[in-house]
């Protein structure tokens, strides 16, 4: 087989959240982050109004990467990454999200994070909000809710974009902005859009809200575009998803039709970021469900001249859709009302998640059909339990995961001529996990001494899978 280009971007991926701690340090406000409670394997996180005294915030101090990085980046660098993906927290620029003048506290840590990687040879690729929101915004305004919200994030990300336009070259926008498609999960709605529903809104109320709340932020995205292509034409803006391909689980017509219906919810977000136009699809679902979009022809012009371009998305299992089944007993009599059942066919991790590497080649096949755009798979990787009493803790099954996943990508390059920038693996280093706010959830090559409840001497050590990923790096994929 060929090989993998020869400038593929390897690399690990972050968030500012899950990883820096120092929650209120050096000037940084509140973030829509640092309200989330831990929760664990099956148990949702808490959003508290504030911060509460009872409870545990597992990213008040994460892994307290901001006061480590140098540490961390040392073990990058002799990991061999060429690119760290990582955000930048919203709030340490602007505390409250709606200032005019930044914070320069929050500025200058960036300017040193990002001078400590290039200086080790390491090239940032950052995503501007990975569920980052100032909390003040999400509170005061409801989040992407308000239009003013779009003015907000268009000035923090024309601040931050000239301020490092010489240190970063690939930005993202927004982080899983299709998250929030179904609607109903409060941790999505929040970490997306800032969004808490009422208890008492319906389900058609809670719909409307989301689309509009998704239109705007798509806006605030073309916005950040616009103006980063001005301030350097060079930079490469992308948008990032997550895309989880859904099946049919039969060959009847219905389940064809519900697995598409189901894709194109989230397919909504990468059309407009990528084409500037709404897709048909959902004007019509807007007329037949009386859903009053507000979107003036200034803004449509904003969404066609702001496209991105690249698409980063996040893989990590594939989903399966049917209308064979029956829902409380009842035969399910469209396919708009089809039910997600596990698939037979494929494994899944001790979080239900279920393993699926033909699924990446399957979905950089059709995305790249979609939209012919160069594709960053910016986040891949396996939440596990490890034995952390091992002297070397033996990660075999996250080897195993991700080779599977690497194979899969390359027969996409070079059998299916898929154009892929790089993959960079989730969490390379242990963090706090996004869903479940567990520490023992973890997706590292380093090891970091922390548990699930804040305890430990957060000392970091090498996993089995950091020598076979700096192997596969060493030798562009060759060995893998
Ligand atoms: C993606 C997010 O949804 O998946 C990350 O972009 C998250 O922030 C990752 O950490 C894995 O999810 P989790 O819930 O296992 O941390």
């Amino acid at each position: 087989m060929n090989d993998f280009p020869k400038n593929f971007l390897w690399g690990g991926a972050v968030a500012a959240h899950q990883i820096e701690g120092g929650w209120n340090v050096d000037g940084k406000g509140l973030s829509i982050g640092d309200v989330m409670t831990n929760g664990g394997n099956g148990i949702a996180r808490q959003i508290t109004k504030g911060v509460e005294d009872q409870y545990y915030y597992p990213n008040h101090e994460a892994i307290d990467f901001y006061h480590r990085y140098r540490e961390d980046i040392l073990l990058l660098k002799e990991l061999g990454l060429k690119v760290f993906r990582t955000s930048i927290h919203w709030s340490r620029i602007f505390p409250l999200g709606d200032e005019q003048e930044p914070n320069e506290q929050g500025l200058q840590f960036y300017d040193d994070l990002f001078d400590a990687l290039l200086e080790n040879g390491i090239e940032p690729v950052i995503t501007l909000s990975h569920f980052e929101m100032p909390y003040h915004l999400a509170e005061t305004y409801g989040g992407f809710k308000d239009k003013r919200v779009i003015e907000f994030f268009a000035h923090y990300a024309e601040t931050v974009m000239h301020r490092y336009k010489d240190k970063v070259t690939y930005w993202m926008t927004f982080n899983e902005i299709n998250n929030q498609a179904d609607g109903q999960h409060d941790l999505h709605t929040w970490t997306n859009s800032g969004i808490l529903f009422e208890d008492n809104e319906t389900e058609s109320e809670k719909e409307a809200i989301i689309f509009q709340a998704s239109i705007n932020e798509l806006i605030a995205s073309a916005k950040a575009v616009q103006l980063g292509k001005i301030i350097n034409p060079d930079f490469q803006i992308g948008c990032m998803m997550a895309y989880v391909p859904i099946y049919p689980y039969s060959s009847k017509p219905e389940d064809q039709m519900a697995a598409l219906k189901v894709m194109q919810r989230r397919f909504f977000y990468s059309d407009i970021h990528v084409r500037g136009t709404v897709p048909a699809y959902a004007k019509k679902r807007w007329l037949q469900k009386g859903i009053n979009i507000d979107l003036s022809a200034e803004e449509e012009k904003i969404l066609q001249q702001g496209t991105v371009d690249f698409i980063g998305f996040s893989y990590y299992m594939s989903g399966t859709t049917t209308t064979i089944e029956t829902v409380d007993g009842q035969p399910i009599s469209d396919f708009e009302h089809s039910k997600m059942l596990t698939n037979p066919y494929v494994a899944s991790s001790d979080w239900g998640w279920q393993i699926d590497p033909v699924g990446l080649r399957y979905t950089l096949n059709i995305v790249y059909e979609r939209y012919g755009l160069p594709l960053f798979i910016v986040e891949n990787g396996f939440g596990a339990y490890d034995d952390v009493h091992e002297e070397i803790i033996q990660d075999n099954y996250r080897i195993d995961y991700l080779a599977a996943h690497i194979i899969q990508m390359k027969l996409a390059i070079v059998e299916d001529g898929v154009d892929v920038l790089g993959y960079t693996t989730w969490g390379i280093i242990d963090i706090v996990s996004f869903g479940s706010g567990e520490m023992d959830k973890r997706y590292g090559m380093i090891y970091v001494d922390k548990d699930n409840q804040g305890h430990g001497t957060l000392k970091r050590k090498k996993k089995a899978s950091f020598h076979w990923y700096q192997k596969v790096i060493a030798t562009n994929g060759e060995d893998i």
